[in-house]
């Protein structure tokens, strides 16, 4: 469903970056996030899961997708630097968005990351994986356990995927795409 959607709309508007924001990243097809909730329940519900991670903005949304399956609330780490707002008592990391180069903050409560949680990393993209990697990072520093990762959509020509997988993470992308060459997307199988 996935796949059938980005042939159908997504543009590839730079050689590796593709343009979603028709259902996923700007304006949102709820529908559509609710199966790729579902789907990600269907990979990792055996996994006792107890909590779902992301990092704001656009990975919220399919997290809050994902967790309305799983019955566990969403975390999302915030970026920029701490401030009032959020505890003094914070995990952070950094990462590094290769897209916008730039590199980001990011924090999350330490109240709401205990040791004793098992936590799936969601999120819409990954490209070099910067933005997995800092949420590893902050997961490694609470003592939680890392489950898993799920992706909706891999760029499987970025090394991301690659460097997650040889760590022996558990990777699940909804949708890897192989090659844009040239605006032609091709999905990997
Ligand atoms: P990485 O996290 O895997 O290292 O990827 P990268 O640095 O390249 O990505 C930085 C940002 O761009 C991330 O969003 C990521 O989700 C998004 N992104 C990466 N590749 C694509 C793409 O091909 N198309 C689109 N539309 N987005 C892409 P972010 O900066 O954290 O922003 P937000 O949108 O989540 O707020």
């Amino acid at each position: 469903m996935l796949e059938e959607r980005i042939a159908r709309e997504a543009t590839v508007i730079a050689p590796d970056v593709l343009r979603v924001d028709m259902f996923l990243n700007h304006m949102i097809d709820t529908d559509l996030l609710g199966e790729l909730g579902r789907e990600f329940y269907r990979l990792f519900g055996g996994d006792a899961i107890t909590k779902i991670l992301t990092v704001e903005a656009s990975g919220i949304a399919i997290a809050c997708a994902a967790a309305s399956y799983f019955r566990v609330p969403v975390l999302f780490a915030k970026k920029g630097r701490s401030n009032k707002t959020l505890d003094a008592d914070v995990y952070s990391s950094e990462i590094h968005s290769f897209t916008k180069d730039v590199t980001t903050g990011i924090s999350v409560a330490r109240r709401f990351l205990p040791a004793d949680d098992r936590v799936l990393v969601i999120d819409d993209f990954l490209a070099h994986g910067s933005a997995v990697r800092g949420l590893c990072d902050i997961i490694g520093q609470s003592g939680a356990a890392l489950a898993g990762v799920g992706i909706a959509i891999e760029k499987g020509f970025q090394p991301g995927g690659a460097v997650l997988r040889e760590q022996g993470i558990r990777l699940e992308s909804l949708a890897i795409i192989e090659s844009m060459d040239g605006g032609e997307i091709r999905f990997s199988r």
